[in-house]
């Protein structure tokens, strides 16, 4: 009895042994790095260099298994209970467009390793439209569905399931897992990131649990999907185990990172620091799109951007030309070298900025500049005239007397012309014009040792013009804002012949007389011509300004309608007799009362109403510089003037008073050109 026992025993033993030699009880792969044994691929299944058994690739409608090749015993006998089974793997989803994916995957036990009938997209590559729940599949899987399908009642578009036969699964719950506090975490399968999971079958409780976790957490304690079902009629007694995958429309990528499995047992574990790396989509991604945009953004882009910078190339260079261009007409030729570049006078003012302005004057504004290459400091006026011709004439007068040179007159440096504007560039003075010293209670005055200099000066200037130079320039314009000072104190006289710059070339008819109200001589208002003698009328006048500290008009009532003469007022004093109070209080003590006195006479001499009754420049300059002196004047000689001046006053209310340029001070007066 014992010994035919024991032979049956041998002998089953004898029987079963080839047999169970080929079939493994377990099995571990961190990793699939070749040379691959053990594992068959079928369909777009693949294993990638760095050892990822990637089961679906970039192909749509596609499945991909990968199966462990040696038939696992589930049974110690045919019709025996299934024995308990475990297994863990890592795995990843990845698909083209973040938030959709197609169509899962699925750990399979299967009779065959090649489910050759089985078909893509929703079927996951484990069963066929007819195949799909007949008992005699015998497959068991664990789906991870990535697509809602209602046809197998799927709950969401990320469920975890257990699956029998069919696709309409068991049990199945939505992915995550349970964390150590008790709390539900969702997952996300198609997030690219790796998970970890745990299926589980107990052969005495014919508990299936299945659990999953990010990757490198533990197992949780709790199951995700757990279910009691006796798996002895669905499985076997050899059956193989693998992967399952399948893609639909959505190009998805599916990995097993690792992967082992027991019987009779639990799954050894993996070494997760040995499981191959996936790939680093986001550069994969941009770089794809990179490359298959690329070429068609180019064809169009490159062009585009080359147009449009030449455009703006060709904009900014135009718009620059214009702006700095030289109009340079025949007869600025021969002006040559006294013409200088708007584009450096534009540097040097700093785009005529505001800060930079000296002051304006009838004809125009004063800007301060500095020459960028010579780094000489410049005073730039730009005036605008209405006549074309006018400005002809104009420049080339200025520039002939650009070529004169004497201490007292500020240089002209050059011209620039611009349409109908004009640019005159003179040295800068770097203590202004002498009206600031003497009116409007200045900071600073000048005493009389310093002021007989200036009127020295301007008087040698005027001289120069008048009977030195080659012709006779006449000036036009002498006043106090006219006469500079430069370092020294020297009085330099600006701005001659510019007053012939307004209004010229107009109706024939009537000639416009242009110069500043209050230094402007009678004969010159009645006849419209300036001469030497209106030259030295305003000098005179300009005598009395600085001896007294006043205005050639000074308005006396708040009103502002009682003017007074500068003329007037001397004489006023000088019938009463005692001329010197009329000199500027701001002298203070420190003077010379017969140069004040003779400067008094002079100035009221130099301003006869009668032009033939005043003395010339050369005189003048006799007188000042003590080299004659000054015929003996009283009150009664110069009567005549205060007649004078009142006719001219009503005449001008009769004919009318004009403004040229922007300032009040500038007064054209028109009258009848009578010759
Ligand atoms: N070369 C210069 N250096 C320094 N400052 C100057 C120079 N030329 C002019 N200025 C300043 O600019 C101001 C304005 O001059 P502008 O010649 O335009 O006016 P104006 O002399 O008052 O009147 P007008 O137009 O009759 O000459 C002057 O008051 C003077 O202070
Ligand atoms: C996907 O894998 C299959 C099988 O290896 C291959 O023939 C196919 O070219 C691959 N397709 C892509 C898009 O990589
Ligand atoms: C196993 O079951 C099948 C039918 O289910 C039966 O035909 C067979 O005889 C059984 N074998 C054993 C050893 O019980
Ligand atoms: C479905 O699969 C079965 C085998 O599982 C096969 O016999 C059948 O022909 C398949 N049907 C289709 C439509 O592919
Ligand atoms: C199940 O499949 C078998 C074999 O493929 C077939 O004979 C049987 O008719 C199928 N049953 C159903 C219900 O489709
Ligand atoms: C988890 O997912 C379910 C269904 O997809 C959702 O209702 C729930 O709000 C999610 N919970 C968290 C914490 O995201
Ligand atoms: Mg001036």
């Amino acid at each position: 009895m014992f010994v035919k026992l024991l032979t049956i025993v041998f002998f089953s033993l004898l029987s079963q042994f080839p047999e169970s030699s080929s079939q493994a009880l377990d099995f571990t792969y961190n990793g699939f790095l070749p040379p691959l044994t053990d594992i068959s691929l079928e369909g777009i299944a693949t294993v990638t260099p760095n050892g990822l058994l990637k089961l679906t690739n970039y192909t749509i409608q596609k499945t991909g298994h990968a199966f462990y090749t040696k038939p696992i015993r589930f049974k110690d006998l045919p019709n025996g209970t299934v024995s308990s089974f475990s297994t863990t793997f890592v795995f990843a989803i990845h698909s083209e467009i973040p938030s959709l994916s197609g169509y899962g995957m699925a750990f399979v036990v299967a009779p065959n390793p090649r489910l050759r009938y089985a078909t893509a997209s929703q079927y996951m590559g484990l069963f066929n439209i007819t195949s799909d729940g007949n008992v005699t599949n015998h497959v068991f899987a664990i789906e991870f569905d990535t697509i809602q399908s209602p046809k197998f009642s799927d709950t969401d578009d990320n469920h975890v399931g257990i699956d029998i036969n069919s696709l309409i699964s068991v049990e199945s719950s939505p992915a995550g897992y349970w964390d150590i506090k008790g709390q539900f975490k969702n997952l996300t399968l198609i997030s690219r990131k790796r998970m970890q999971v745990w299926v589980d079958y107990d052969t005495h409780t014919h508990q299936i649990d299945v659990t999953m976790a990010p990757f490198r957490n533990d197992k949780p304690n709790k199951p995700l999907v757990s279910v009691v079902r006796d798996l002895s009629s669905v499985l076997l007694q050899d059956m193989f185990v693998g992967f399952s995958s399948a893609t639909g429309s959505i190009l998805s990528e599916h990995y097993v990172l690792g992967w082992s499995f027991r019987v009779k047992g639990n799954a050894p574990p993996l070494d997760l620091s040995k499981l191959p790396k996936l790939p680093r989509w986001e550069r994969k991604r941009i770089y794809n799109i990179f490359k298959t945009w690329m070429p068609s953004v180019c064809i169009f882009l490159i062009p585009f951007l080359f147009i449009s910078t030449i455009i703006i190339l060709v904009r900014f260079v135009v718009k620059r030309r214009r702006k700095f261009k030289e109009e340079l007409e025949d007869w600025e030729t021969r002006l040559g070298k006294n013409r200088m570049k708007f584009k450096d006078l534009y540097y040097a003012t700093e785009g005529f900025d505001e800060k930079d302005v000296l002051g304006s004057g009838g004809f125009g504004t004063v800007y301060r500049g500095v020459m960028l290459k010579t780094k000489k400091e410049i005073a730039v006026k730009r005036v605008s005239s209405k006549s074309h011709q006018g400005l002809k004439e104009f420049v080339s007068e200025v520039v002939s007397i650009g070529r004169m040179s004497h201490r007292n007159l500020v240089p002209l440096l050059g011209y620039c012309r611009r349409r109908d504007e004009l640019l005159l560039v003179y040295e800068y003075m770097p203590n202004g014009s002498l009206d600031k010293y003497l009116h409007d209670s200045p900071e600073v005055t000048l005493d009389w040792k310093r002021r007989i200099k200036v009127i020295k000066g301007v008087a040698s200037a005027l001289f120069y013009l008048h009977e030195e130079w080659e012709q006779v320039v006449i000036h036009r314009d002498i006043k106090a804002s006219n006469v500079l000072l430069d370092s020294e104190y020297n009085g330099r006289l600006g701005d001659f012949g510019l007053a012939r710059l307004c209004g010229h070339g107009s109706d024939p008819q009537t000639t416009l007389v242009a110069g500043t109200w209050g230094y402007l001589a009678p004969d010159h208002v009645r006849t419209g011509r300036a001469t030497t003698a209106t030259d030295i009328f305003a000098f005179g006048v300009l005598l009395l300004e600085v001896a007294c500290g006043r205005r050639p008009i000074e308005i006396q009532n708040e009103n502002g309608d009682q003017r007074v003469f500068i003329l007037d007022w001397v004489f006023g004093f000088w019938n009463e007799g005692n001329i010197l109070d009329a000199k500027d209080t701001k002298l203070g003590t420190e003077y010379d009362r017969t140069e004040v006195e003779m400067v008094l006479k002079l100035g009221l001499l130099c301003s006869h109403s009668n032009p033939h009754a005043r003395p010339t420049m050369r005189q003048v300059l006799h007188y000042l510089m003590g080299d004659a002196t000054l015929p003996d004047l009283s009150p009664s000689d110069l009567r005549g003037n205060e007649m004078m001046r009142l006719e001219i006053h009503q005449g001008l209310s009769e004919t009318g008073m004009f403004t040229c340029g922007s300032s009040m001070v500038n007064s054209i007066v028109s009258a009848s050109s009578g010759r």
